[in-house]
C-alpha cells in the first residue's frame, strides 16, 4: 500500500510548479488525472524538443506517474465532463493564471457547490496584493521573492540561482499544503482552499536573509567577507557570493584541475569546533594557539587570508582527495559536482533518486526520483502519459461513462 492509496487528483497544473506538486503526491500513491487540452496539452510537451516528435524532457521529467485525459473545458460538454471530475475527486490542483478559472466557471464557490469536500489547491505568482493579477515564471519570483538580490556577487549583478526555487520550490509548499489540508479534512469532512504563491515560496526559502536585514540595525555583518575587506554594509541584506550563510565562515575554494576543469571546486567550512583540525590538515598549526587566529572572533577580519592559505593546500587535492582527507577529521567540505557527475553517481541510482525511465517515444532517459523516502510507501517512478492516453480509461472506469456516452463525448469536440 502506498501512503496516499486512494487519493484522487484532478490536475490540472502545466509548466512546472504545479506538475512538480503533483508527481510528488503521484510518487506517494495518489491518482493524479491530468486535464490537457486536446490536440496541445501542457506547453511543456513541445518546448526545448530535444528528439523530433517525441515529449520533451522538460514534460517527461515532471509529468511521471501520471494519467493523462484531453478535456476542452470550454466547451459545453467538455464543462460537464470537468464537473464530474471536480465530484469524484478529492483534490483540484491548479496554476492556470490570475482568473483563468474563474472565467472557465470553475470558481472556488462554484468547485464547493460541486463537491464540499473537494481541496482546491492553486500556485499563483503573487498572493493578493498589487500583483495578485500578474503573471509570473520562476526568475520574476526569484527576484521577487528577494533571492536575487540576495545572491551572486557584491560588484556585481543580482542573479538567479538554478535551482527552481520559485517553480518546483512552490510546487513542494503547495503538496505540504494539500497533504495537510487532507489530514484536516479526516477531522472536519470539509475541503478548503490551498494557496501557495511563488514570492512567498521563494521568501520562506530566504528567511535568512530576512534575518541578516534585521541584525544590520545592530552593526555590520561579521560572517560576511566584505566586514573583513572593510567594505561598508548599505540599508539592504548584500550579495554574499559564496560566503557561509550562517555562523560558520564558508567559501568555494579551487581544486587540482581548476585550470582547466570548471568544476574542480570544493566548498569549505571552517567550523570552529575543528578548527585544530584545520589548522593542521593545512600545514598551519601555528594557528592553532595563536590568539590572532584561536578563535572564530579572532578570525573574522582575517577571513581572506585564512581561506587564501586552506586554498594554496586544496589547490594541490582534487575535489574528491579534499573530501576524503577532511571528512574523517569532521571538517565539513563538499565537492561541487557537475550535472555530469550526478548523473552517473552510483549511490544515487541505487537509492532511486536518479532513475532511468523508458518511454515508448524517446527511449531510456535519466531522470530525478522522489527526492523524499519514506519507509511504508515505496516509489515506483513509471513514464510520464501522451497527451490523452488514458482519456477513455477515465471516463468509463473513474467516471462511469458508458461506451456510448464516450461516443457522444467525442463527437461533441470535447475530448
Ligand atoms: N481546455 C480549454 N481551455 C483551457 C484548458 C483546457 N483543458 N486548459 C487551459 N485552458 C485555457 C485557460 O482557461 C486559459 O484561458 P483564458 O485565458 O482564455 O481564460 C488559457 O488556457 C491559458 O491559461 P494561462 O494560465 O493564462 O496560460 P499562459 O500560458 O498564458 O500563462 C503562466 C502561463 C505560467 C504564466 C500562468 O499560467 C501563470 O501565471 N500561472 C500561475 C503562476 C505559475 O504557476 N507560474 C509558474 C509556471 S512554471
Amino acid at each position: 500500500m502506498k501512503a496516499l492509496e486512494g487519493v484522487k487528483i484532478l490536475d490540472f497544473t502545466h509548466v512546472q510548479s504545479g506538475p512538480t506538486c503533483t508527481q510528488l503526491l503521484a510518487w506517494f500513491g495518489a491518482d493524479v488525472i491530468k486535464v490537457e487540452r486536446p490536440g496541445v496539452g501542457d506547453a511543456t510537451r513541445k518546448q526545448l524538443v530535444d528528439i523530433e516528435g517525441a515529449d520533451s524532457l522538460y514534460f517527461t521529467m515532471l509529468n511521471h506517474n501520471k494519467r493523462s485525459i484531453t478535456l476542452n473545458t470550454k466547451n459545453e460538454t467538455g464543462k460537464e465532463v470537468l464537473e464530474r471530475l471536480v465530484k469524484t475527486c478529492d483534490v483540484m490542483v491548479e496554476n492556470f493564471a490570475p482568473g483563468a478559472l474563474d472565467r472557465m466557471g470553475f470558481s472556488w464557490e462554484r468547485v464547493q457547490e460541486l463537491n464540499p469536500k473537494m481541496i482546491m489547491a492553486s500556485v499563483k505568482g503573487f498572493g493578493p496584493g498589487p500583483y495578485e493579477d500578474c503573471k509570473v515564471y520562476e526568475n520574476v519570483a526569484q527576484c521577487a521573492g528577494g533571492a536575487a538580490s540576495t545572491t551572486g556577487f557584491l560588484d556585481g549583478p543580482p542573479l538567479v540561482t538554478g535551482a527552481q526555487i520559485g517553480d518546483s520550490g512552490t510546487g513542494l509548499h503547495l503538496a505540504l499544503g494539500i497533504v495537510t489540508a487532507l489530514f484536516q479534512r479526516e477531522q472536519t469532512g470539509r475541503g478548503q482552499k490551498v494557496l501557495a504563491p511563488m514570492q512567498d515560496g521563494v521568501l520562506n526559502l530566504c528567511r535568512v536573509k530576512l534575518r541578516d536585514q534585521q541584525r544590520l540595525k545592530s552593526g555590520p555583518l561579521k560572517e560576511y567577507s566584505q566586514y573583513g575587506e572593510g567594505i561598508e554594509f548599505g540599508d539592504a541584506a548584500p550579495r554574499a557570493g559564496n560566503d557561509s550563510g550562517g555562523g560558520q565562515p564558508g567559501r568555494i575554494l579551487k581544486c587540482k584541475g581548476w585550470e582547466t576543469d570548471p568544476n574542480a571546486y570544493t566548498y569549505f567550512i571552517t567550523q570552529a569546533a575543528v578548527w585544530k583540525n584545520v589548522c593542521d590538515v593545512i600545514g598551519k598549526p601555528e594557528w592553532k594557539d595563536d590568539s590572532e587566529y584561536a578563535t572564530p572572533a579572532a578570525r573574522l577580519p582575517r577571513l581572506n587570508e585564512i581561506f587564501g592559505a586552506i586554498e594554496t593546500w586544496t589547490m594541490t587535492k582534487t575535489k574528491y582527495e579534499v573530501m576524503d582527507i577532511c571528512n574523517p577529521l569532521d571538517i565539513p567540505v563538499g565537492p561541487i559536482l557537475s550535472m555530469k557527475e550526478i548523473s552517473e553517481e552510483p549511490s544515487l541510482r541505487e537509492t532511486g533518486t536518479i532513475v532511468e525511465v523508458d518511454h515508448p517515444e524517446r527511449g531510456t532517459y535519466l531522470s530525478v526520483g522522489c527526492p523524499v523516502k519514506l519507509s511504508d510507501s515505496d516509489v515506483e517512478v513509471t513514464r510520464s502519459p501522451l497527451l490523452g492516453e488514458h482519456t477513455e480509461e477515465i471516463l468509463k472506469s473513474v467516471l462511469g461513462y458508458s461506451e456510448e456516452d464516450v461516443t457522444s463525448i467525442k463527437e461533441s469536440g470535447a475530448i
